[in-house]
């Protein structure tokens, strides 16, 4: 049976909101699980570049998924991240989604590794041990362009 939801949960901090619409379901009628793992995918790079202060990352490794419950159409889920080791170049989090309509929690992830790479698409040292809660590793802008210029992947 689905763990019943609780405000507090491991620490994690609910950052993202999603209404569950026509175009999430499966044929079942229920929130398709490809739309979920594409949420928590985008989440996690976000809350990676927070933490490394690096545009160049890259999911490396999602591990087991278990979907304890589910939702419905018009349904709200909240999505939450934590760090919970912080490699040389990797990252690694826990990931819990929930239903707040049904209180019940969706799915736990144990292990999304993310990994940090440099210019050339190799891993890199991000220099980091610990979770900032400020936007103080945030990348600067391209100073030529004000936006963000990242590596196209060649022909
Ligand atoms: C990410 C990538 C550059 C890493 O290359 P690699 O040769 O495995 O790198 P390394 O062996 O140097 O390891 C780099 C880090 O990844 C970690 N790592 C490697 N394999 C891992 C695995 N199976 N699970 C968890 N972490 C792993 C290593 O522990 C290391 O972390 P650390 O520096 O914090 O100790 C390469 O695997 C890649 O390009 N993968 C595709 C990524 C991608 O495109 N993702 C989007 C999905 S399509």
């Amino acid at each position: 049976m689905a763990e019943a939801w609780q405000p507090h949960d491991d620490g994690i901090n609910f950052h993202t909101r999603k209404w569950v619409r026509p175009e999430d379901l499966n044929a079942n009628g229920s929130l398709f699980g490809g739309s979920l793992l594409k949420w928590i995918d985008e989440e996690a790079a976000i809350y990676a570049i927070v933490q490394l202060g690096n545009y160049r990352v890259v999911t490396k490794l999602i591990s087991e998924i278990n979907f304890e419950a589910s939702a419905l159409q018009g349904d709200l889920i909240e999505m939450g991240l934590t760090a919970t080791h912080f490699g040389r170049t990797s990252l690694t989090m826990r990931a819990v989604v929930r239903n707040m309509i049904t209180r019940k929690r969706i799915l736990t992830i144990e292990k999304i590794v993310f990994i940090s790479l440099d210019e050339d698409g190799h891993p890199t040292p991000h220099g980091y041990s610990s979770i900032t809660y400020n936007r103080d590793r945030m990348p600067h802008e391209h100073p030529d362009t004000g936006t963000i210029r990242l590596r196209l992947p060649s022909a």
